[in-house]
């Protein structure tokens, strides 16, 4: 039943690949030109009408949610706000018939993601799950369903399930810009191909995986240590904290590059750990500024880049971990990988039971 691997969360990691092509499968046309989702019941009336889109999770789903945010306003230019499930309900969320709620779920029975769901379906908005079971009561309930197919998700930390989703995101954002106009058809197709190139890539990180194996054991001797990045790299940041968390039991934060110089910096002492994501081109003068601050300050510094910034940053840091070259946009499903496996090693070091961490469920059915 675990293929051969230790633990479930191993084979699920290493089932990526698969999980990324099994979920495109179908929604991308066959000249890789357009992408089709004929699933969908909301019209292009509808999607013109869009103001605005709230997208709700919680954990993980939540964290996807925060990429497909970057993703929908970056490639569709409509305002987009992400939520924990249990903070949108009792915030009084401004809703309209023309708001579309998004709700993420890889169980599609997480208590608050359905009271949320039933809250936005109450005030009027058009509903779509991106989940990963079809039959759920988050499915059922929803206006429309995108449905991630990764295949059943058994280790309570949550990979393949995350990154399908994201795989959900990249799909939803070309098909609401190709609908609304607002990316060219070139535009369009670079990303498509550039998705269709990303199981390939994951494969060749994933027989490189022993790699990060060795700076797993280092860090887990540690009590505490920091994630930081801008933009989507921040996004995954706080994914790789929360993973990192769940299973090794390290104290961990993930902060915003730029903003560690307000308060956090005083926390970096000689030898703390930071894991630095430096895939968005566009600001990485900025982090490496960042990386800089904190360098000085005796930070044990492992950064996450593309290979043709490795030599440059080897000159602050202490160690490089490079991932394949994608687009801005498209980095997450990569660079998280890493993030994954090095959760993944420090559990295991540490000797917990790396499937069932402590305190956790898989599916959280209550409030
Ligand atoms: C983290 C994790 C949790 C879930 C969260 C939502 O690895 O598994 O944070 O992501 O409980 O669960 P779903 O997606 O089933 O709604």
């Amino acid at each position: 039943e675990k293929g051969g691997f230790e633990y479930f969360m191993l084979k699920e990691i290493h089932e990526q690949p698969k999980a990324y092509r099994d979920t495109m499968l179908g929604r991308i046309d066959e000249q890789g030109e357009k992408v089709i989702l004929p699933e969908l019941k909301l019209t292009p009336d509808q999607i013109m009408n869009i103001r605005n889109i709230q997208i709700i999770g919680c954990g993980t789903a939540y964290h996807a949610g925060l990429v497909g945010r970057n993703v929908i306003e970056t490639l569709v230019r409509i305002p987009v706000e992400t939520d924990v499930a249990s903070e949108y309900r009792y915030r009084s969320p401004i809703v309209s018939p023309d708001t579309l709620v998004i709700v993420v779920s890889q169980s599609g029975e997480t208590a608050d993601t359905l009271a949320a769901l039933r809250e936005a379906k109450a005030n009027g908005a058009h509903v779509l799950a991106i989940t990963n079971v079809v039959g759920s009561s988050i499915a059922r309930d929803a206006d429309d369903v995108i449905a991630t197919l990764a295949g059943p998700e058994i280790a309570v930390a949550s990979t393949k399930a995350y990154t399908s989703q994201l795989i959900a995101f990249y799909l939803l954002g070309l098909y609401l810009a190709e609908v609304r106009g607002t990316q060219t058809p070139e535009a369009v197709k670079e990303m498509i191909q550039a998705m269709q190139a990303l199981p390939e890539q994951l494969d060749m990180m994933l027989e490189q995986s022993e790699s990060i194996k060795a700076y797993a054991e280092q860090i887990s001797h540690h009590e505490h240590l920091f994630f930081i990045g801008r933009g989507l790299d921040f996004a995954v940041a706080q994914e790789g904290s929360l993973k990192l968390k769940e299973i090794s039991y390290i104290h961990s934060e993930a902060y915003p590059a730029g903003e560690l110089k307000h308060g956090t910096l005083a926390l970096i002492e000689d030898g703390t750990p930071v894991i630095a994501l430096v895939t968005q081109e566009s600001v990485l003068e900025k982090t490496v500024s960042n990386i800089k601050e904190v360098s000085a300050r005796g930070a044990d510094i492992m950064v996450i880049t593309y290979e043709e910034h490795a030599a440059t940053l080897l000159k602050s840091v202490d160690q490089v971990f490079v991932i394949p070259k994608t687009l801005p946009l498209l980095s997450p499903a990569l660079a998280v990988v890493s993030l994954q496996l090095l959760s993944y090693y420090a559990s295991l070091a540490l000797g917990n039971d790396v499937d069932k961490p402590r305190n956790l469920a898989k599916s959280v059915t209550v409030e």
